[in-house]
């Protein structure tokens, strides 16, 4: 078989959120319409995506590191073609051609739906191609998706981010919140059970906004509620959802429904109100201890986690006490921590203040080893009780066991039985607790 008749492959990376492993589903499948197959290795590979994320200066370094890497691919496939793909493409432009001579295409957030188009072209013409468009005015075409999961799937259900937070570049890379409309989310909730998904994770940068770009559109309490209606889903999550739009219709909803999981990702950010304010996140500490306790009084039981920042501009030991104060009191079942990182072109970048390293680094620290504890704690309260878990397959590091979660999406490990089949729910008894995992034995 000559070069022209073997099936041509791509190779994908991504980084960064949940939407963006979803538009990597998305580009896969464009390339797959092209009659490209999925080949887990770089080397050979006729088409590498690196699709990226800007959110923080270390996965961009790391991104850097990675598209440096794949030069040497380039120099012995001359043929290869190597795309720069999401939010960094979005950010750097052309500048990422000139940072790396040997990227092809760089294709921005609004231009996902064009690759197919484009690798055809570049097949042809053996040019570069620059496609970042500003804005989308409307949401993009629907394209093919190839998911890599079999029993869980992403469902995004609007795109873009109004709420401009002050330390945040995802409003500028992403652009205005676009929603899809009702049908168009149910209609594909559907079609996903019956195509044998067990679980759903709506996706949005602020889920709770859904609908509101439109005057007279359903809103997000409304579609979980028509989510849930779709038989075969055995579970319904959503990320994210932003503290100031969590409402009392949404936790209602919630606990009414008979398939979405009792989590809430509250992202709380910081606990003093003057950090609060600076970033523009539009509640107090106090108005989200009310919205906790209304949650918990509502659905016991019910998991809570969040996204912490630490050393934003102006964070004194205080404000930073303040943190730790209500990450004491709340007792979150985890919590995801972040050094404060500077974007160039968001408004927290020029505020005066800026913490040095050495400070953030050890305020992180603090807080982990306190969230940490609590993590513990909280898991060992579940030792000795029964639970339901989602049996998603063989642990990764280990054969003989396996690996599911529960509604309030915690990762249990289990010895294998055998009896267990992927994608079923099914009972397992906790035995021991660690900070990140549960392990136990199947019922
Ligand atoms: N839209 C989601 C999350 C987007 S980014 C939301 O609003 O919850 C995920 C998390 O990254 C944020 O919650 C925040 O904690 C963190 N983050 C965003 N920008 C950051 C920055 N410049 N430095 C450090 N952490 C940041
Ligand atoms: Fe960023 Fe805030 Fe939008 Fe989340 S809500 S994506 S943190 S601007
Ligand atoms: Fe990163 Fe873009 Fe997601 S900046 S966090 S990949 S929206």
């Amino acid at each position: 078989m000559n070069d022209d008749n073997k099936q041509k492959s791509y190779h994908t990376i991504t980084y960064g959120c949940q939407m963006n492993e979803n538009d990597t589903e998305r580009l896969a499948g464009q390339l797959k319409a092209l009659g490209y197959a999925e080949t887990d290795r770089p080397d050979g590979a006729d088409v590498i995506l690196v699709n990226t994320c800007c959110v923080r200066e270390s996965a961009e370094k790391k991104i850097h590191g990675k598209i440096g890497e794949l030069k040497r691919l380039k120099a012995s496939n001359p043929n290869l073609i190597i795309g720069v793909t999401g939010c960094m493409a979005q950010k750097d432009r052309d500048k990422l051609f000139k940072r790396a001579p040997h990227v092809d295409l760089v294709l921005g957030t609004h231009n996902l739906h064009q690759l197919g188009e484009i690798i055809t072209d570049i097949g042809r013409s053996r040019g570069r191609v620059l496609a970042v468009w500003d804005q989308a005015e409307r949401l993009a075409p629907g394209v093919p998706t190839i998911r890599k999961n079999k029993i869980s799937a992403w469902l995004p259900i609007m795109y873009g981010c109004n709420n401009f937070c002050t330390y945040c570049i995802v409003p500028y890379v992403r652009g205005r919140e676009r929603s899809r409309p009702l049908d168009e989310v149910v209609g594909e909730a559907a079609d996903l059970a019956s195509q044998g998904f067990r679980e759903l994770t709506l996706l949005g940068q602020n889920v709770n906004s859904y609908g509101k770009d439109e005057q007279g559109h359903a809103d997000f309490a409304d579609l979980l509620a028509a989510v849930d209606r779709v038989e075969g889903i055995a579970r319904i999550r959503y990320m994210t959802s932003h503290p100031r739009d969590m409402n009392t219709k949404v936790i209602d909803t919630i606990r009414r429904s008979r398939h979405i999981c009792e989590h809430f990702h509250l992202p709380i950010q910081a606990g003093s109100d003057a950090v609060l304010r600076a970033m523009n996140r539009g509640y107090t500490a106090a108005v989200y201890r009310s919205l906790v306790a209304e949650i918990r009084d509502a659905i016991p039981g019910a998991s809570l986690t969040t996204d912490i920042i630490v050393g934003f501009p102006g964070e004194t030991d205080e404000m930073f006490a303040d943190t730790l104060d209500l990450v004491e009191e709340i007792r979150f079942d985890a919590a995801y921590t972040f050094l404060y990182s500077q974007r160039s072109g968001t408004p927290a970048a020029d505020l005066p203040g800026q913490i040095p390293l050495a400070v953030k680094k050890e305020r992180l620290q603090r807080l982990m080893s306190l969230q940490n504890e609590a993590s513990l704690a909280i898991n060992r309260e579940l030792v000795g009780t029964e639970t339901e878990v989602l049996v998603e397959g063989e642990s990764k590091n280990d054969a003989n066991k396996m690996m599911g979660r529960t509604r309030t999406n915690k990762i249990v490990i289990w010895d294998r039985h055998g009896s267990e089949r992927t994608g079923d729910l099914a009972t397992v008894k906790i035995d021991a607790a660690q900070t990140w995992v549960l392990k136990g034995t199947l019922v």
